[in-house]
């Protein structure tokens, strides 16, 4: 017998749960009205607490189901507006602290309660599912669990930095929770997250059958703390893990490790350590008190705030079609052509086919095709190896793309991206060839430098020509910059941005102007580094000053990486567009000329002599001052760099190459590495405040010169005490 039976209601008057209760097994489907995923809040939590006190007392419901009504996934974790809303540390610690009860009672609930997991399973979504006797997840790639926490800038705040290593040991806890990383299902199951990874369609019923299992008897609750390991794994876990000197020592190498990556700037990770270290010395309790008010403090810190204003601009990019205009569809993208199929074209052409579509590369001849073939391929094994691809859907992935040396199957494209050489005349040349064989697709240049115009200039469709300037490595990359001319048709923007965003990218329109956004404001940054070095800085004290900043790598490192005969093309063309505030010094040309290109070369201004990066100082003999070089304040150099991105940044704005302060953080931050924790560009210049960066930049152009003059926009802020951010 089946019964449906209503729950009570949120505040809202909308229910949350509705719990069917079938031959003593009930199961709670959790669909938050009014939103595509599932997020716990306040008044789920009181739901769900009511809805327990219920089922302790019905005798008829044995055990207990806790699973999503949602197609999309499971808890894709807190509701962050709440978190957001909270004005002070001691209301972010109550509200940890409240669900940290909520999840104990489900923990101590002497009914079983077994979790049954598909889709997302994140932060506040997992720490539930920990808190159940039982959990089974639905065995596709589509199941990801994981507590990425940090990466807002927080810890997890339910119970997930004590139950975690609990259950799946903590030197995996560790590596799941310091650096937010989700796991698919079958490495969950191997991890022992959890008891069973099912066929999806199989999942509500292993789940019931299970908690049946468990309320007779017949199925026993597993004993937590990581022992799923064997062999090798088990006796470095009893040596680590099981006493307190193996912990001990454990802990202090992930707090190195640690500080060695975020270089003290991020504290959640911090914070998160302590709390589990806290725990395992003083107890399960002790540490949930300590993981509470680390919750609170960070939930009110600056970091957290600018980790989770990009959160809420990227969610509110993934919805945004390019064009204002709400009537402006995009065109429906069935097929999409590629040319050329190098570094950046075998990229762009496995992103596309990892997110379903078909592709048809062209390349030069047989063998190009088959390079391209293969570095796709290439991606692809990467990711069964990482367990994220199985066989079966590597070899259903990799049959959507083919390849011609002609113009077969290009004819029937919706939208063709081209990323052959950069080269005007090639890029217009292939323009019109397409343009004969294909009468209504779009045609999309990869160009860096190329006026979007100016390739579109004598085109017979202009409309239908855009820019989608995507970043290396494609499949690495978040970012992707839409460049539409003053031509291209609306429905051709809509119809970019959501192809890209089909392919998992974060996508900005911008204007088309030389440099785009992102290369535009890396510009003035790149040459202050060059400008430093001509000033006489040493190359790692420069580079770790930027590191210290928040920087992933400093701009030298990034050069070499770039290759440095690139940086030195693009410089110049930013030169010529822009003039003086561009220049960068001669002395970069000295090291090009001297072939040294960076890592592709194997010698740059690192070397890399058996995989081991080090500053070569023979580069010192191609610069200014030589090997002797002189000691300059980190915070100053950070300061010059900086502020000239941001001032750059403010100019793009002004100038309408980004549409909004949100767009040039998202750009900045996901396109350049710019410090996530200070939010971008923009909010860095709010956190100055206006009339500070002019005074700072003002200092700056008198000693260094003109190229630091305060942007237009800037300034006028100051004068009238605005912000880029409301
Ligand atoms: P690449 O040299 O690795 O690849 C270019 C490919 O185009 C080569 O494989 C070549 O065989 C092929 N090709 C040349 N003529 C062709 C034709 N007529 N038909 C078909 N294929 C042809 O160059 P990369 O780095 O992939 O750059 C491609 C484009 O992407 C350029 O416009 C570049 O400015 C742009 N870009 C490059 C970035 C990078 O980091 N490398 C970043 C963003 C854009």
């Amino acid at each position: 017998m089946t019964t449906c039976e209503a729950t009570a209601e949120t505040a809202g008057g909308e229910r949350c749960f509705t719990v069917e209760v079938a031959d003593g097994v009930a199961t709670l489907l959790l669909d938050v009205p009014g939103q595509g995923v599932n997020t716990l809040s306040a008044e789920v939590g009181d739901e769900f607490d009511r809805l327990l006190t219920r089922l302790e007392q019905d005798a008829s419901v044995k055990a207990i189901v806790l699973a999503s009504g949602k197609r999309e996934g499971f808890v894709a974790g807190a509701k962050i507006e709440m978190i957001r809303a909270v004005a002070s540390a001691a209301e972010a610690e109550a509200l940890s602290r409240r669900a940290q009860a909520g999840f104990d009672r489900l923990e101590r609930f002497h009914k079983p309660v077994v979790a049954a997991i598909h889709g997302a399973c994140l932060g506040g979504g997992l720490e539930w599912a920990m808190a159940c006797h039982y959990r089974v997840a639905a065995g596709d790639p589509k199941t990801t669990l994981g507590l990425p926490e940090v990466q807002l800038g927080l810890v997890p705040g339910a119970g997930g930095t004590q139950r975690l290593p609990r259950l799946i040991g903590i030197a995996a806890a560790l590596d799941l929770m310091l650096a937010g990383k989700t796991v698919k299902a079958r490495k969950a199951l191997k991890l022992g997250l959890v008891d069973e990874a099912v066929p999806p369609p199989l999942l509500r019923q292993v789940a019931v059958a299970r908690a049946r299992a468990l309320a007779s008897g017949e199925l026993r609750r597993r004993r937590p703390a990581g022992h799923q390991a064997r062999g090798v794994e088990r006796v470095q876990q009893a040596l680590l893990e099981d006493n307190p000197v193996g912990r001990s020592v454990l802990f202090s190498q992930a707090r190195q490790q640690l500080l060695r990556k975020t270089h003290g700037q991020y504290p959640a990770p911090e914070r998160l350590l302590e709390a589990v270290r806290h725990g395992y010395e003083r107890g399960f309790q002790a540490g949930l008190a300590l993981e509470a008010k680390a919750f609170g403090e960070l939930a009110v810190s600056d970091p957290s705030r600018r980790l989770v204003e990009i959160f809420f601009a990227t969610t509110a990019l993934k919805k945004d079609t390019g064009v204002d205009d709400a009537a402006v569809r995009a065109r429906p993208v069935e097929r999409v052509g590629v040319l050329g199929g190098g570094l950046m074209g075998s990229g762009i052409a496995y992103v596309t086919v990892a997110a379903g579509l078909p592709v048809r590369l062209r390349e030069r001849d047989a063998a190009a095709c088959a390079k391209a073939l293969a570095s796709v391929g290439a991606v692809l094994d990467e990711r069964v190896k990482r367990k994220a691809l199985d066989r079966l859907e590597r070899l259903a992935t990799a049959r959507l793309l083919t390849t011609t040396s002609g113009w077969e199957g290009l004819g029937t494209v919706d939208l063709l991206v081209e990323a052959v050489f950069e080269d005007l005349a090639l890029k217009r040349e292939l323009l019109a060839a397409f343009e004969q064989v294909n009468p209504r697709g779009i045609f999309a240049t990869n160009t860096s430098s190329i006026p979007i115009a100016d390739i579109a200039r004598g085109a017979r469709r202009p409309e239908a020509v855009i820019g989608m300037h995507y970043f290396s490595p494609v499949h690495r990359m978040p970012l992707l910059e839409i460049i539409p001319s003053a031509a291209t048709a609306p429905e051709v923007i809509a119809t970019a941005v959501a192809l890209g965003q089909r392919q998992g990218k974060t996508v900005i329109r911008v204007g088309d102007g030389p440099g785009f956004y992102v290369n535009r404001i890396l510009g003035p940054y790149m040459a202050e580094a060059a400008w430093l070095l001509a000033e006489g800085a040493a190359i790692e004290d420069l580079d770790g000053a930027l590191t210290g900043y928040g920087f992933p790598v400093g701009p030298i490192a990034l050069l070499d990486e770039v290759g440095i005969d690139v940086g030195e093309k693009v410089s110049k063309i930013l030169h010529a567009a822009f003039g003086e505030r561009m220049r960068p010094p001669e002395a970069l040309h000295a090291v090009v000329a001297a072939g040294r290109l960076g890592r592709k070369s194997g010698k740059g201004f690192y070397t890399y002599d058996g995989g081991k990066k080090r500053v070569d100082e023979t580069v010192y003999d191609l610069l200014p001052g030589g090997r002797r070089r002189r000691r300059l304040a980190r915070p100053e150099m950070a300061e010059r760099l900086s502020l000239a991105l941001c001032n750059e940044a403010a100019r793009a704005l002004g100038d309408g190459i980004v549409r909004s302060a949100r767009d040039g953080d998202v750009g900045a931050v996901f396109g350049i590495g710019f410090p996530p924790f200070r939010g971008g560009p923009f909010r860095a210049l709010d956190a100055m405040g206006a009339a500070a960066a002019v005074d700072a930049l003002s200092r700056l152009r008198d000693r260094h010169g003109p190229r630091f003059e305060p942007a237009p926009l800037l300034v006028e802020q100051a004068r009238g005490g605005g912000r880029f951010h409301l």
